[in-house]
């Protein structure tokens, strides 16, 4: 299951799989400025919390590359070009909380390297942020495989898969990693409106890794939940604030409700980069509002009277609908999620290591 999402190429671009023309198209596009970075991201040509922080980190050694071939450039040039990729990449999504982490590790190491090393260390540091992504992913896989028996059907919602990260998704990871083993689930994809991303990404990433799916409209998921032939649910999150509560794509609290209603248990996957301490609850989560054209037209196809329209992208599922967490660091229930008050004995945040030390977290 590698679909290449990203990379930094030899030429000194970044190189992303324009997610806007699948399924139809499976086109790369060099990114050759900050700038082009950026529109790229508020557009969602790369999508997905994991994969636009990767994005920005590679955005910000970009803009020092470029600098560097330009040549006749100062010190002070380079700190003032980095600060400002920095800035313009920060503005440009505000609830995955993955942009941020990334682009803070961007700015601790660019604030102890000198001038002439500057490209090279952001470099690494970005390339090093892509590969922990796709190391989190496995390990996720990993810790969630076990959930998925032979022939189980299991809900998802938007794309948190390979599309959506650096290496195998998030949700959809276990998935990938049982159907390794043997052990086929089928994956229910909810279409995810208004931009699709169920329907156009997740069906696309899943039907050419030969896992069964069967596509559905975001209205039908009670009706297929009320069944009572749905395994789990699970999805992706975008931020995961310190009392647990979830921002994700628009409609997973809805489904999380369902799930609840009709007593099926609701996974959550996610790597450290989504968990936030610093935000104390799903209330202090920024949500992203984006353009009316994106529900009042299909395409260039207007399907509405010209109306106000309201467009969140995300919304905040709390931490008592959800059933576990299926992270890079095994399973954890909400109790034990960085930032709420009950810890596990031996706890993760005592050593420096995990959630809140080291690179894994950054914060
Ligand atoms: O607006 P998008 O497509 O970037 O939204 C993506 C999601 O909501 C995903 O579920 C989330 O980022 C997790 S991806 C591993």
């Amino acid at each position: 299951m590698i679909i290449s999402t990203i990379e930094f190429t030899a030429s000194g671009s970044v190189r992303i799989l324009d997610q806007r023309l699948l399924p139809g198209e499976e086109t790369y596009a060099d990114l050759n400025s900050v700038e082009e970075v950026a529109v790229a991201i508020e557009t969602l040509a790369v999508r997905g919390a994991p994969l636009i922080g990767i994005a920005a980190a590679m955005g910000v050694a970009l803009a020092v590359g470029k600098l560097q071939v330009a040549g006749g450039v100062g010190r002070d040039d380079v700190r003032r070009v980095v600060a400002g990729a920095i800035e313009r990449l920060r503005g440009t999504r505000p609830t995955a909380v993955n942009l941020n982490w990334a682009l803070d590790r961007m700015a601790s190491v660019a604030a102890s390297a000198d001038a002439d090393s500057m490209f090279d260390v952001l470099l690494k540091e970005a390339k090093a942020i892509h590969a922990e992504d796709a190391a989190m992913c496995r390990r996720i896989g990993e810790a969630g495989a076990p959930l998925v028996k032979h022939g189980a059907t299991v809900i998802t919602h938007c794309n948190a898969g390979a599309l959506a990260t650096g290496g195998i998704g998030t949700a959809l990871a276990p998935i990938y990693l049982a159907g390794e083993e043997g052990r086929l689930a089928t994956v229910m994809v909810l279409e995810t409106r208004p931009l699709l991303q169920g329907a156009r990404l997740t069906t696309w990433e899943l039907a050419r890794s030969g896992i069964p799916c069967t596509l559905m409209t975001d209205s039908m998921a009670a009706s297929r939940l009320s069944n009572g032939d749905i395994s789990w649910v699970i999805v992706g999150a975008d931020r995961i604030a310190a009392n647990g509560d979830v921002a994700n794509k628009i409609g997973t609290l809805g489904l999380a409700l369902l799930a609840k209603h009709y007593g099926v248990p609701f996974y959550v996957a996610a790597p450290s980069s989504t968990f936030d301490p610093a935000t104390a609850t799903g209330a202090d989560i920024p949500i992203e509002q984006r353009a009316p054209e994106e529900v009042g037209r299909i395409g260039t196809q207007r399907i509405a009277a010209d109306v106000p329209v309201w467009n969140p992208a995300f919304d905040v599922t709390p931490a008592e609908l959800i059933t576990a967490f299926i992270t890079n660091e095994g399973m954890i229930e909400v109790d034990e999620v960085p930032g709420r008050a009950v810890t596990r004995s031996g706890g993760r945040d005592s050593e420096g290591s995990g959630w809140y030390g080291g690179k894994a977290v950054g914060r």
